[in-house]
């Protein structure tokens, strides 16, 4: 008997499907009422995130709702500073909030427990893979190790990163040990997210904005490649998803470097600048604006036209080109799902 196939791991691979498989990105959360209610019976999101059961509850939430190709499992990016040692907390309305990191404190941080602590991560991959059906991929992700560092240095979100860019060429050597030490956490859980259950992962470079050539190439490209070529030094065959936001003009080069699989597009990158700056059998993924999901109507079937037309010769994955907002019409993404799937 031959293996079930799963078109999105497919696509991922370089195989063009003949309708592109979709997934949202931040496809499990807070537009979903079914998670609003999961979330309502835990005190705090990172509970949330470390319970396995409940994990794989909303995790699984969206895949009954929508026909998705795939399940990405509901974590968060922060998990691994706060595996890492450093303090995180999630405050309802403000985004999250951690204890930034001083010279000192970085040098108490370790990867040596990173699995351990997030064991009921895994526990919880494994509950979905079992749980999930076999045509559907199962994605597991980290965050880059730039983009969580604006986070462990700033202590917040910031809306041009000032504070890590500033670390970055004030303290150069303690942000080449973050960056290690991020490097390094990212590969073991990656690699046990894989063992665990995964089939590709993706890596969230959520603010590769912002950033010159040389920091980018410096903070983003090397750093990928390095967690990329680390982790296929234990899973030859390890597919990565690379979403770095904001790339602009470098994605080629991120995607030649870094070795990913496939590339993930935002909302800003033009459609055929991508198509004619990537090798022509480089899978994207992306590239809708999450408004126009929630704004919806004519615009909405439109623009996704266009994006699956102009990606029509390359291997698609359908996607949003950041993540779902609170505020998207659950019956947009069905409609958005039909359009996808030809309906
Ligand atoms: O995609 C999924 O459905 C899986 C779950 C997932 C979450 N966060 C759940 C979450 C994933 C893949 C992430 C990634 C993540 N987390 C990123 C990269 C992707 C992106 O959107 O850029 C980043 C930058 C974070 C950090 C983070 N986590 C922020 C800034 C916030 C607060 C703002 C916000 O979007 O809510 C979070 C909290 C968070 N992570 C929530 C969810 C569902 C909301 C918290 C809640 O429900 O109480």
């Amino acid at each position: 008997m031959s293996p079930v196939r799963k078109p999105l791991l497919e696509a991922v691979r370089g195989q063009r499907q003949p309708r592109p498989p979709v997934w949202i990105m931040r496809q499990a959360g807070r537009y979903l009422p079914e998670y609003r209610e999961t979330r309502a019976k835990v005190g705090s999101f990172l509970e949330l995130c470390y319970s396995p059961t409940l994990a794989a509850e909303v995790t699984l939430q969206p895949l009954r709702r929508f026909e998705l190709d795939a399940a990405i499992l509901f974590s968060d990016i922060l998990v691994i500073p706060d595996a890492l040692g450093q303090k995180v907390g999630f405050e309802t309305g403000e985004g999250p909030r951690l204890e930034p990191i001083t010279p000192e404190r970085l040098g108490k941080l370790t990867p040596d427990n990173v699995n351990h602590h997030l064991e009921p991560v895994l526990d919880a991959m494994s509950r979905v893979r079992s749980a999930l059906a076999p045509e559907k991929t199962l994605i597991g992700f980290c965050g880059s190790p730039w983009t969580v560092a604006t986070y462990m240095i700033a202590g917040h979100g910031s809306p041009d990163q000032a504070e890590a860019r500033l670390f970055a060429l004030t303290q150069p050597e303690a942000f080449a040990r973050l960056i290690d030490l991020l490097v390094e956490a990212s590969i073991r859980y990656l690699v046990a997210q894989l063992k665990a259950g995964a089939d590709v992962v993706q890596l969230f470079e959520s603010w590769a904005l912002n950033l010159d050539e040389e920091a980018f190439r410096a903070q983003v490209i090397v750093p990928n490649r390095r967690i990329v070529a680390g982790v296929r030094a234990e899973i030859p065959e390890a597919a990565f998803i690379g979403f770095p936001r904001g790339a602009a003009g470098m994605i080629a080069e991120y995607a030649e470097k870094t070795g990913v699989n496939a590339l993930g597009l935002d909302y800003a990158m033009p459609v055929g600048f991508a198509d004619s700056a990537l090798p022509p059998a480089l899978p994207v993924q992306g590239n809708l604006d999450p408004l126009r999901l929630v704004a919806g109507g004519a615009q909405l079937e439109e623009r996704s036209r266009a994006i699956i037309g102009g990606f029509a010769n390359r291997p698609h994955i359908f996607n949003l080109g950041h993540g779902i907002v609170p505020q998207t019409p659950i019956e947009n993404v069905d409609r958005l799902i039909r359009i996808v799937k030809g309906g």
